[in-house]
C-alpha cells in the first residue's frame, strides 16, 4: 500500500509551503512557496541562523534607511537559494505586501529579486514572483510577464480575482482553501465544516473548472490549507502548496487518493464565461464580504510579520 502522499504525487505536483528548509529535504516537493510570515519564522530558527547572517553581510555596511531593505531582499533571495538547492523546479519569492496596491512598485520589487537571482546563477523560469492579487498586482504581473518574469498571484479569495488574473496571463494562482475555511467557521460559529461542504474547496474547483473549460493556461494551485481532507478533496488541481505537518499525515497515511478535478469534469461543468474590467472586478470582489475581509486581513498580516523581520534584522546587526 502506498501513502496518501505517493497516491496524490500522481495526480498533482506536490509543493513544499515552508521556509523550512530541512522539510523541504524530507519531503522532496517538486516547487516550495514561501511568504513573509514563513520567512520570518524561518529566520528565527537557530538552524538557519546563518541565511540571515549571510543576508546582513551581502547587504553591506549599514547606512541610510534602504538599508533593512536590502537586507530583506537579500534574505528572502537567500532562503530561495537554499530552496532551490533542494527542489528540481521553483521556488516562489513574495512581494512585500505594503506594495500590494502600487503596479510601479510591485513591478519594481519583483525585477530586484530576478536581478538578485539573476546574479546568483538562477535563471528566472526558476522564481515566481509572489505579488497579492489586488486589481494594481494583477496589473504589475502582466507587465512582468511579458518580460519572462513569472508570477505567482497570492492571497486569492474572490472568483473575480481569479478571472483577472487569468485574463492577464499570469503564470499561477494561488487560490487559498483554509482562510476562506477559516472565515466561514467563524460566521457560521462551528467547529468544523466537512470537506464535501468546504467553501475554500469549493472556490478552488470553481476556479480550476473554469481555467480549464475556457483554455486558460495559468497553472491553479491550492493554498492554504487546515487539513488534509480539504488536499484530498482537491486531488488533481494542478498544483498543491501543502505545510510541512500536512505533509507529514499524507505521509504517514496509507490510502490509494482518487483523483477529482480533472479536464473532463470542468468541461462538462456549467461555467460561463465572463468578462472583466477594472469596474467590474471592484465591484464583483467587493461583492464577496468573505473576500474583501480575508485580502484585507492577509495583506495586514503578511506587512506586519515584514515589520517584525526587519527588527529581527535590526537586532541581528546590534
Ligand atoms: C501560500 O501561497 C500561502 O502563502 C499559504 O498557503 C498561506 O497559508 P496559511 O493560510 O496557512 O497562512
Amino acid at each position: 500500500m502506498t501513502s496518501q502522499l505517493e497516491s496524490l504525487r500522481r495526480h498533482s505536483v506536490i509543493v513544499a509551503d515552508t521556509g523550512d528548509i530541512d522539510a523541504i529535504a524530507r519531503f522532496r516537493p517538486q516547487d516550495a512557496t514561501t511568504n513573509p510570515s514563513l520567512i520570518l519564522k524561518a529566520a528565527q530558527d537557530p538552524r538557519y541562523a546563518r541565511i540571515v547572517q549571510a543576508a546582513v553581510s551581502a547587504a553591506g555596511p549599514r547606512s541610510g534607511p534602504g538599508w533593512s531593505e536590502a537586507v530583506m531582499e537579500q534574505l528572502f533571495v537567500g532562503f530561495g537559494r537554499e530552496i532551490l538547492a533542494l527542489v528540481p523546479g521553483r521556488v516562489s519569492t513574495e512581494v512585500d505586501a505594503r506594495f500590494s496596491f502600487d503596479t510601479t512598485a510591485t513591478e519594481r520589487k519583483a525585477r530586484r529579486f530576478i536581478e538578485l537571482y539573476e546574479a546568483a546563477g538562477i535563471p528566472r523560469e526558476r522564481v515566481l514572483v509572489k505579488v497579492a492579487a489586488t486589481w494594481e498586482g494583477v496589473r504589475a504581473a502582466e507587465r512582468l510577464e511579458r518580460d519572462g518574469i513569472h508570477c505567482n498571484l497570492t492571497l486569492l479569495f474572490s472568483f473575480a480575482q481569479a478571472v483577472a488574473c487569468a485574463d492577464a496571463g499570469v503564470t499561477l494562482i494561488s487560490p487559498f482553501v483554509g482562510r476562506i475555511y477559516d472565515w466561514h467557521r467563524k460566521a457560521r460559529g462551528v467547529e468544523d465544516i466537512a470537506a464535501a461542504d468546504d467553501p475554500g474547496v469549493a472556490s478552488v474547483t470553481r476556479i480550476y473548472e473554469y481555467y480549464k473549460k475556457f483554455g486558460y493556461e495559468t497553472q491553479v494551485m491550492g493554498a492554504s490549507f487546515r487539513k488534509t481532507t480539504q488536499i484530498l478533496d482537491l486531488a488533481g488541481c494542478d498544483l498543491l502548496t501543502i505545510s510541512p505537518d500536512l505533509l507529514a499525515k499524507l505521509a504517514s497515511t496509507e490510502g490509494d487518493v482518487p483523483r477529482r478535478l480533472t479536464p473532463e469534469s470542468a468541461a462538462a461543468s456549467d461555467a460561463s464565461h465572463i468578462a472583466l474590467d477594472e469596474e467590474a472586478f471592484r465591484w464583483m470582489h467587493n461583492e464577496d464580504a468573505m473576500a474583501t475581509d480575508k485580502l484585507a486581513d492577509g495583506i495586514r498580516a503578511f506587512h506586519a510579520d515584514s515589520l517584525k523581520l526587519a527588527r529581527l534584522i535590526e537586532d541581528t546587526w546590534d
